[in-house]
């Protein structure tokens, strides 16, 4: 099973909840790129059986909180083409609706999201196993 993470990070907390997911990906399936959302090129997806896809929380706290910089990005992706996806942040205080709004523009983009994850800032990788383990399974059940 080919996994691709595509991550934006301003200053290194979600390149590295990314990392994490990329070697508990290869620690249970062997294969894994991780890659900036800004380097992603449409072989990239097309060779990839499941896709994680996170960005840092950016808001005022308690209001406006979104996904960093989605309404650029995601547009920018290739064609996502009902591939599983796995959803991912990273947070300060708490990601609110984050995951679900990255969630709903990844689906507009022809993703099936099959789990999602926030990872405090201060332990971006904490956990990074076990999430990565239920989108492999969730996964399955998408053919992938
Ligand atoms: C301008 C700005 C606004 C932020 N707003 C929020 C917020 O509303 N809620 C929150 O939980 N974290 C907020 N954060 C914290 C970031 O989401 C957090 O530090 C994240 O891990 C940064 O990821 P990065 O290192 O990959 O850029 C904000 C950070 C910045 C720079």
């Amino acid at each position: 099973m080919n996994v691709l993470v595509l991550y934006q990070s301003r200053s290194g907390h979600t390149r590295r909840a990314a990392e994490a997911i990329g070697e508990a990906a290869r620690a249970l399936k062997g294969e894994a790129v991780v890659k900036s959302v800004i380097e992603v090129g449409e072989a990239d997806v097309a060779r990839a059986d499941v896709l994680f896809v996170g960005t840092w929380v950016q808001g005022l706290i308690l209001f406006a909180v979104k996904p960093a910089g989605a309404e650029l990005w995601v547009p920018a992706l290739p064609p996502l083409g009902g591939k599983p996806v796995g959803v991912f942040c990273t947070y300060a205080f708490h990601p609110r609706g984050s995951l679900r709004a990255l969630g709903a523009m990844l689906t507009g983009r022809g993703a099936t999201v099959v789990g999602e994850r926030a990872f405090h800032r201060s332990r971006p990788g904490a956990g990074a196993e076990a999430f990565v383990r239920g989108v492999l399974e969730a996964a399955q059940g998408v053919g992938a």
